[in-house]
């Protein structure tokens, strides 16, 4: 990004950027600042590469230029020193020229030099590549972290990204518009962060899990086209692809169908992703979420790779192996996958079998086509018109490996998708530097929560069924919904919403919250619906999530300034921390039981 840095005004400490020292200066005067990123010392000569924010330059100590003080001063100095100096631009000698370096034609000869601050030897080399240093380490001293090439560049390609975002919306007439964080619970399906209120005790405030509620409202007080860079919190199990706190660039539009959504966002995506070298072909693919789990068993599909699910359930219906017909008369589908010609160990199959199990299947079946018969721990039970229907269903040929689920038609797909998808990587299907963006439309409204004997929304309770929505068979319905889905990571979803008051109570009254609960949680929302609220809907994408499969970042904490640890804790400030309790007197809290309360009662 060195072609963006404006041209400094000269101060005590600078009058140029380092990364612009730049032949077209030679045998002019210069004054650059920055930190020692190398020193090496030749004899008579030290040599100092300094660094800020645009890069590189290497100054010249050299008792025939520079003064005596900030000669001695270049013999002290030790990385991570900060320094501004002055001297004079020079062409390199053909034979010193460093081509890795922008700036490697040219060196300061430096005459004077000031130490601005000096720096204790770091906890781990600025230079080095980060997958030295443990993550506690790297959070622990961030700052220091953010001072390497990789962070550096993930922070700037992230304000680039934002700022394509807000460009492109603003372009299309949509208003950036603010709203609360501290507010009421939004349900997301996540757990609410609480902030308790001084003024009211025993009340709390919720830190929206996302602006829906709000971006809605906005849409009813007229805006029509709205977006956000938002930040979101949710009370969740950190992952790589999961923060407690993460930011969203949401959206919300009046007057809208599906279409015109789609249509927006592939013109939107289309920009911001060139903007990290991403070429997206447009229009993207669609695919409804029934097909998405029949062929590759997940909602949230990997496409830059084949490998798909094939259902087999018809070829076992009368099968003596009673592993899958007990399973198929119990309601279970066989589904199938052909993972190809491969070199499987019995050991890597049986390593597939385990994982399967941890994965909640009953079992894993893998066959190895050998002539006109399998190589497989059941082939005894099967029969050859079962073994030869399954090869043809699955395309498979000699030496290809195969892999069998019988169980729940979900599970049995989530569990190959699963497998599928780890296959991909293990198997190196996945093209260095393909994307695979596309749509996965057509969601169920609802889904039935086993373990609370419930519907539950599939996404948020706010999501318009698709057509008439009928409360007495509410697995039927379809939602008006959509999820951007890129290398099987969800980066956005969406949907139309309700917007009108009869549906969202309905809507409501399915998934158990009846009407004092709907009036008492959401009775802002059910008022708005009555004053005019026009058709609209929008969408909401993980930005963290985009920019880091923009950076091929293994996670997003790597394209956050400062992000929670893997176990959800800041090892940089130490939050989450005990407060003292002249703090929760205040707030009318008492701390029941826990460490972070002994811990508490120590302080006060
Ligand atoms: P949803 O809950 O699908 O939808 O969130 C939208 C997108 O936000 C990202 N995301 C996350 N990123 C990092 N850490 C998290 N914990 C996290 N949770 C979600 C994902 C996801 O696709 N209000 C709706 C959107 C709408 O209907 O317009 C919503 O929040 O990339
Ligand atoms: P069992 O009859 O339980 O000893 O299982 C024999 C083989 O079938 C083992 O390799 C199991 O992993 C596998 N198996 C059992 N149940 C299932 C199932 N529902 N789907 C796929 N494979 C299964």
């Amino acid at each position: 990004m060195a072609g963006e840095f404006p041209a400094l005004r000269a101060n005590e400490y600078r009058d140029a950027w380092c990364g612009q020292v730049l032949p077209d200066r030679v045998d002019s005067g210069v004054r650059v600042a920055g930190w020692v990123h190398r020193r090496r010392d030749h004899g008579g000569l030290i040599f100092i590469d300094l660094r800020d924010r645009t890069g590189l330059i290497q100054l010249v100590f050299d008792p025939d230029d520079t003064s005596g003080p900030a000669f001695e001063l270049g013999h002290k100095l030790r990385a991570e020193d900060v320094l501004s100096a002055t001297g004079q631009v020079v062409r390199r000698s053909d034979e010193t020229v460093n081509p890795k370096m922008a700036t490697g034609e040219v060196e300061i000869r430096v005459k004077d030099a000031e130490l601005l601050a000096d720096s204790e030897t770091p906890p781990f080399e600025i230079e080095s590549f980060s997958g030295e240093v443990s993550e506690e380490m790297r959070l622990r001293y961030r700052y220091l972290d953010l001072r390497r090439d990789r962070m550096r560049e993930a922070i700037e390609l992230r304000h680039r990204v934002t700022r394509a975002m807000r460009e492109f919306l603003s372009g299309e007439g949509f208003l950036e518009i603010e709203t609360p964080v501290l507010t009421r619970s939004t349900p997301e399906g996540a757990r609410d962060f609480l902030v308790p209120s001084r003024l009211r005790r025993g009340s709390f405030f919720a830190l929206p899990q996302s602006p829906q509620l709000f971006k809605q409202l906005l849409m009813v007080g007229g805006f029509e086209r709205y977006f956000q860079i938002a930040r979101c919190f949710r009370d969740e199990d950190s992952r790589a692809d999961r923060q407690l706190d993460f930011t969203q660039l949401d959206i919300e539009m009046s007057f809208v169908n599906v279409d015109d959504i789609i249509d927006m966002n592939e013109r939107m995506l289309a920009a911001v992703l060139a903007e990290g070298g991403v070429q997206v072909e447009l229009p993207m693919r669609r695919i409804p979420y029934d097909e998405a789990i029949t062929r590759y068993g997940t909602d949230k599909p990997d496409l830059r790779f084949g490998l798909e699910l094939v259902e087999v359930t018809d070829v076992f219906r009368e099968s003596e192996f009673k592993a899958f017909r007990g399973a198929i008369e119990g309601g279970a589908m066989v589904r199938a996958l052909n993972a190809g010609t491969r070199e499987m160990s019995r050991s890597d199959l049986d390593g597939l079998v385990s994982d399967a199990q941890e994965l909640g299947a009953k079992g894993l079946v893998w066959a190895v086509v050998e002539g006109d018969g399998w190589r497989s721990p059941v082939a005894k039970f099967l029969s050859e018109a079962e073994i030869s229907a399954a090869n043809e269903a699955l395309g498979a040929s000699e030496g290809a490996v195969l892999l069998l689920v019988a169980d729940e038609p979900l599970l049995s797909a989530e569990v190959l998708g699963e497998l599928r998808r780890r296959l991909g990587g293990r198997l190196g299907l996945i093209e260095e530097g393909a994307n695979e963006l596309l749509w996965v439309v057509d969601w169920p409204l609802l889904e039935w929560a086993h373990d609370e004997e419930r519907w539950d929304p599939h996404n948020h309770p706010f999501t318009s069924p698709a057509g008439e929505f009928d409360p007495d068979d509410p697995g039927a319905a379809r939602a008006k919904a959509y999820d951007v889905v890129w290398n099987g990571w969800e980066i956005g979803g969406g949907s139309i919403r309700i917007s009108d008051p009869d549906v969202q109570r309905k809507v409501f009254a399915t998934i158990g919250i009846d009407e004092a609960q709907a009036e008492e949680r959401f009775g802002f929302l059910l008022d708005a619906l009555r004053f005019g609220a026009p058709p609209h809907g929008g969408i909401a994408y993980g930005l963290d999530r985009i920019v880091a499969l923009l950076t091929r970042a293994e996670s997003i904490r790597d394209v956050i300034a400062f992000p929670k640890s893997a176990s959800g804790v800041d090892p940089l400030t130490a939050a989450p921390a005990p407060v003292d309790e002249r703090q929760l007197r205040e707030l009318g809290i008492a701390v029941r039981g826990g460490g972070p309360r002994r811990e508490a009662d120590g302080e006060s």
